[in-house]
């Protein structure tokens, strides 16, 4: 997969990209991540980016010229266009599956007040938030993008892991984690984790991530990927079920 980020501040992107599961993607050529920066596509001896807004009003705006020129040398004819905006479509764990199943992203990073409205009627093929909240630019939000499509890649995660078992995966959080000592400042880990019954285990840790997205993101329960016996624990938590209800039954069906 080829993803492309256009920004005018290549320092802030290119050394984020470098390390960790990213930086091993890239070098093991399971991803094309290119950083450019958006002044070689513009004109004149001082590269302009931006100008005034017609109509008055505070700031400056990215003009459509070198926005223009850029998309039409990056453009190919499997390339997603993307405006990181603010006012765009929310991302989620479901558009990084639906971007990493792509040939080519191409990312926009917007600064100033925004960029010419033209721009995003006319030539991108989308606008995407990374969150309501407002950064000084799109840059931090297409490093988010680009980490959350390169981890999607097959081969990324090496041993670390497979993305089936990320929280979000089906819909649901992450279970809780443990690693030695198995007893920290008073503080022991829980008995089931160190019983060596991997069946018990594995439920352990499906009941704890339903009862940790009971409790913190409960509207994600309405769309999860439940097993018949994972509903049931959420129907258990409605009438005021905890887990400790279930590990209880789980032992002893499975003693
Ligand atoms: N640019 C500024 N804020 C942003 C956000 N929340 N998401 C994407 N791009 C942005």
């Amino acid at each position: 997969m080829r993803v492309d980020i256009v920004t005018l501040f290549p320092g802030m992107v290119e050394p984020a990209l470098a390390d960790s599961i990213v930086g091993r993607a890239r070098e093991r050529g399971l991803v094309d991540l290119r950083v450019h920066n958006l002044r070689d596509w513009a004109a004149g001896k001082h590269r302009v980016t931006d100008d005034t807004p017609f109509g008055g009003g505070g700031g400056m705006i990215m003009k459509p010229e070198p926005l223009a020129a850029c998309i039409e040398a990056l453009r190919g004819p499997e390339s997603r266009v993307v405006l990181l905006d603010p006012a765009g479509r929310r991302f989620t764990q479901e558009v990084a599956r639906e971007y990493a199943s792509r040939p080519h992203l191409v990312l926009l990073c917007g600064r100033y007040e925004g960029v010419d409205e033209r721009v995003r009627e006319h030539l991108v093929d989308e606008e995407l938030s990374i969150g309501d909240y407002v950064l000084s630019g799109g840059e931090a939000a297409a490093l988010v993008v680009a980490e959350a499509v390169t981890r999607l890649q097959p081969g990324a995660l090496g041993d670390a892991g497979a993305p089936t078992r990320d929280s979000f995966s089906r819909g649901l959080l992450e279970h809780p984690h443990y690693t030695r000592p198995e007893v920290f400042q008073g503080w022991g880990v829980p008995d089931v984790l160190r019983s060596g019954d991997h069946a018990l285990i594995e439920r352990w840790k499906r009941l704890m991530a339903v009862w940790r997205t009971w409790q913190r993101r409960r509207e994600l329960l309405e769309t999860a990927d439940l097993s018949p016996e994972e509903q049931k624990w959420v129907d258990g938590f409605r009438q005021g079920r905890t887990p400790d209800d279930y590990l209880a039954q789980g032992r002893a069906t499975h003693e």
